[in-house]
């Protein structure tokens, strides 16, 4: 049984967000994660994935790993005991602690394959919410944006407790992606991040609404039509993220390159510090745009259309 979760970029709104102001969100789909699950001649169960040179039973790593905490919840949620001989084969095009999203991808797809293997089928809004779950343990205090967008495969306008809302693109636009390659968790910013609010709620509580408002400015935009508006909106809330410490001189660098190219705004993406930063173009620029990001030392473009 085989089941595929995207990768995902935040287009407006990252850790404001974890203090329950909106953002937005859209899938990746030229990357993501890929699981196939099936019955195993032996007893047991065979995890396979070569991106993480991982080949093993289940019982031979820990139950806090994010892949056995994934099929260890799953299983005790669905009832399923003892737990049948399987072989689980994953992989994922979607680089780590990148701001891609390839840890909720893993589990959205593994939850996905092993639910359908076992006849047990979840919906988008079960799958996003065992994810959450998940994401819990390894994250803190995630937002639950990162489960939201990778499980609905959908843009969605988020805020942290709410329904998730999907919202419409009146007039598709092109972004460059360009990583760092700078790995970066997202746990360790976020972390900090809270540091500095925890010292000074009212400076930060400040800052998070000027994103939010940047984040509900960008979605009426959005959905107008009008994505040219984007740009502008996109260098504030690198401002912003800059003050908050999560940018870091490799994101700089290329959100620099990425201006000078014609990009009409840019930021990073995502928990910051590292991993991927994204560009809003004109479609005829992003081959010139890319490469300049690769000039500036951006290890890998990815150019996606928002529609
Ligand atoms: C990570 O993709 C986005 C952050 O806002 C964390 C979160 O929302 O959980 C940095």
């Amino acid at each position: 049984m085989k089941a595929s979760a995207p990768g995902k970029i935040i287009l407006f709104g990252e850790h404001a967000v974890v203090y329950g102001r909106p953002a937005l969100a859209v899938p990746v789909t030229q990357v993501h994660a890929d699981v196939d699950v099936s019955a195993s001649p032996r007893a047991g169960i065979w995890i396979e994935a070569p991106d993480i040179d991982l080949y093993t039973e289940l019982n031979a790593i820990p139950s806090d790993h994010p892949l056995a905490s994934v099929i260890h919840n799953l299983f005790f949620s669905l009832g399923i005991d003892p737990f049948p001989a399987l072989d689980i084969r994953i992989t994922s095009t979607i680089p780590v602690a990148s701001g891609l999203g390839s840890g909720a991808a893993v589990s959205a797809a593994l939850t996905r394959a092993l639910a359908a293997f076992l006849s047990k089928p979840l919906t988008d809004e079960q799958v996003s919410s065992f994810v959450y779950e998940i994401e819990k343990i390894h994250h803190s205090t995630p937002s639950g944006i990162d489960n939201s967008v990778i499980a609905y495969a959908r843009p969605v306008f988020f805020i942290k407790g709410k329904p998730i809302e999907t919202f419409k693109v009146g007039t598709p636009f092109t972004i460059v992606i360009g990583d760092t390659g700078v790995s970066a968790p997202t746990k360790e910013s976020v972390g900090d991040v809270r540091r500095l609010w925890t010292m000074d709620k009212v400076r930060w509580d400040s800052v998070f609404d000027e994103i939010g408002q940047i984040a509900m400015t960008a979605c009426r935009a959005i959905q107008d039509g009008r994505p040219a508006l984007l740009g502008g909106l996109m260098d504030q809330n690198q401002s912003l993220l800059q003050e908050l410490t999560v940018s870091s001189p490799e994101l700089d660098r290329l959100v620099d390159a990425a201006r000078k190219a014609g990009a009409l705004g840019a930021k990073l993406s995502g928990g910051g510090r590292g991993g991927n930063m994204i560009a809003l173009v004109e479609a005829g620029l992003a081959e010139t745009v890319s490469k300049s990001l690769t000039e500036a030392g951006a290890k890998r473009v990815i150019i996606t259309r928002v529609e």
